[in-house]
């Protein structure tokens, strides 16, 4: 297959931070995808409402004029979150999820949540209310080893979490391991996950290839060879509870090349293509559309888009830099090959 149309595909986790930098990264966002679901974790983090709805309306300011691009907002859960302000969510057309953060799990989240007993109160309106929770699922003791946090946070954290809400509506966001492929298809369908094209594409060795790689750094981090086939399998499966999630998240090139380097990688400037690679080594592009397009969808009961996107398969080199406000971002795949193109 040298091309396809799919059903124009969504993003159902992107961060596109805020300010000027908007203008840079959502018309990267917006050239496929029909909508996006927005991550909270700004500095100072979305947690209300009506933050939600300004920062919405910064977001509509960015799109380019010839896309109908719609951000679907979510608020940072922490602590302090209301049973009024989840009600005021869940009444609001335009707020989508709560993001829960474990406090300084990654980027911005120093304000999460301390101990999950702490948004118990919150959860339990969540579920009544049927508001999506969109899980970073990885524990932050420092004692447990990076590679093994999504695992140990899925048996401590996550499976009493679902036992006690058992009907909570809940994503676990850009998996990583074969244990949350088994969790995940195990759980009823109120239960889904997002997966990345940088999980799909990549394991642990590409953050050594022949020297440190800090653009390869995310959090959670990379793994083993045998956990991206695991995340190859759950991604062509036909199993509706895997769907795409880029979390594109853009840094200025300094702000990664550094001392301490920050988790996070872009993905936005080629996410449909990065997963059409993937898709078509797998041999499974007839399935795309379905991951890509329709899965996501159907679990927020929203309606799929009805227009159309086409890809090719083209080679393009991707820029060696983007701009990003006053600064640079380096993109995945920065001055090397993709194998397929948006018409
Ligand atoms: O690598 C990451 N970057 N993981 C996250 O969970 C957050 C994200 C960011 O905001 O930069
Ligand atoms: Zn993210």
């Amino acid at each position: 297959m040298n091309e396809i149309t799919l059903l124009r595909p969504d993003d159902w986790h992107l961060h596109v931070r805020d300010g000027e930098v908007l203008n840079d990264v959502i018309p990267d966002s917006a050239r496929c995808f029909g909508r996006a679901i927005i991550m909270p974790n700004l500095k100072p983090p979305i947690t209300r409402v009506a933050q939600a709805l300004e920062y919405r309306q910064r977001i509509l300011s960015a799109v380019p004029e010839n896309s109908h691009f719609e951000p679907l907002m979510t608020l940072y859960l922490n602590a302090n979150t209301t049973a009024e302000e989840i009600t005021h969510a869940a009444d609001s057309a335009h707020i989508h999820a709560l993001k829960y953060y474990p406090a300084g799990a990654t980027t911005n989240s120093d304000t999460g949540v301390p101990c999950i007993e702490s948004v118990y109160s919150a959860l339990e309106v969540m579920e009544e209310k049927r508001l999506p929770l969109l899980v970073h699922g990885e524990v932050t003791d420092s004692n447990v080893d990076i590679f093994d946090r999504e695992a140990v946070f899925i048996d401590t954290v996550l499976t009493p979490l679902l036992k006690r809400f058992s009907k909570l509506n809940l994503v676990l966001e850009h998996i990583t391991t074969s244990h949350a492929v088994d969790f995940v298809t195990a759980m009823p369908d109120t239960v889904a996950a997002t997966l990345t094209p940088h999980h799909l594409l990549m394991n642990r060795n590409d953050i050594f290839r022949g020297g440190i790689r800090p653009h390869h750094y995310c959090l959670p981090i990379l793994k083993r060879e045998k956990h991206r086939q695991a995340l190859i399998g759950a991604a062509i499966s036909g199993n509706p509870k895997f769907f795409l999630g880029t979390d594109s998240a853009p840094h200025a090139k300094q702000t990664k090349e550094n001392a301490c380097g920050c988790a996070g990688m872009y993905s936005a400037h080629a996410a449909i293509e990065l997963y059409a690679e993937v898709f078509d080594e797998a041999n499974a592009l007839d399935r795309l559309e379905a991951f890509a397009s329709c899965f996501g969808p159907d679990f927020y009961h929203l309606p799929r888009n009805t227009q159309t996107i086409k890809l090719l398969k083209d080679d393009w080199v991707v820029p060696k830099n983007i701009p990003f406000g006053e600064n640079k971002l380096i993109p995945l795949r920065a001055g090397e090959t993709v194998h397929w193109k948006l018409a």
